[in-house]
């Protein structure tokens, strides 16, 4: 398989896994076609960081499994869909894999303010992309919702003869300003890659359980704590308002 410039793309099969324990997905979910209709939560997800990162790359290769070895920088945001079956229930996510340039800087924080988890991404590779993560929290801290969920993914993991970034420093990171999750992976090889979206679909959808567990259960909101996270539920917005960061764990 090639693309348009004739370069060689590697198209791996189509992956449904059902609970993945090794991967600490341990629990029941089935990746579903990037074009499946029918669902029945929506998260939006924007993905972040320097330029020539493989925040697109990640992106492609999780929603379809294929790695292109060209770099063709992002011109402001794409669009993507990926859907995954969790407990019988459909999530949709609406992922926005933005550029890394600050020319569209501007341009993508009107993304920031609509997302619910943000997907900051660096290449192990590269130190200055690492350090550049700070700027992206602080610039994603100041323009989103105050209890949008953040990853952080180290990439370009193959290229572990180059590293100049360790997994310890990408942990403490995470840990230090409670990011949600850490993990390192490879867009060329697929480490990780669906692991990614798997386990920003699950946290959003325990989110949402949590909040419809206290609605059914009738308890009070205390204070703003347990406003909905911002979602769609078939196709209709519900609305978010702002709330405390709760963090979370590495
Ligand atoms: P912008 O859209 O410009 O912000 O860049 P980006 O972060 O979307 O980077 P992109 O996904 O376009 O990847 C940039 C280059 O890195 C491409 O040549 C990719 O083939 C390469 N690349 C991406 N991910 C990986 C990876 O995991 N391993 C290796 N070896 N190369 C990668
Ligand atoms: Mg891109």
């Amino acid at each position: 398989m090639s693309n348009s410039n004739g370069q060689a793309i590697s198209d791996k099969s189509s992956k449904t896994t059902l609970s993945d324990k090794e991967n600490g997905l341990d629990f029941k979910y089935e990746i579903l076609s990037e074009n499946h209709r029918n669902y029945d939560l929506s998260f939006k997800i924007i993905v972040i960081g320097d330029c020539g990162v493989g925040k697109s790359c990640l992106t492609i290769n999780a929603v379809r499994n294929i790695f292109d070895e060209s770099y063709n920088s992002t011109v402001g945001f794409e669009f993507f869909t990926f859907n995954v079956k969790i407990n019988d229930k459909v999530i949709k996510l609406q992922i926005w894999d933005t550029c890394g340039q600050e020319l569209y800087r501007p341009l993508i924080t009107n993304f920031y303010r609509n997302s619910s988890l943000a997907i900051m991404v660096y290449s192990i590779n590269s130190k200055e992309t690492f350090d550049n993560i700070e700027m992206w929290l602080k610039e994603l801290r100041t323009h989103s919702n105050p209890d949008a969920k953040v990853f952080l993914i180290g990439n370009k993991i193959d290229l572990e003869n180059e590293r100049q970034v360790t997994k310890q420093m990408g942990e403490k990171f995470c840990k230090e300003n409670k990011l949600s999750l850490f993990l390192e992976s490879s867009a060329k090889t697929g480490l990780n890659a669906q692991n990614i979206f798997i386990k920003a679909a699950k946290i959003l959808f325990d989110e949402y359980n949590n909040y419809q567990k206290i609605e059914d259960t009738g308890e009070k909101k205390n204070n703003s704590q347990q406003e909905k996270p911002n979602q769609r539920i078939n196709n209709k917005k519900i609305d978010n308002k702002p709330r405390k960061n709760h963090g979370g764990c590495c």
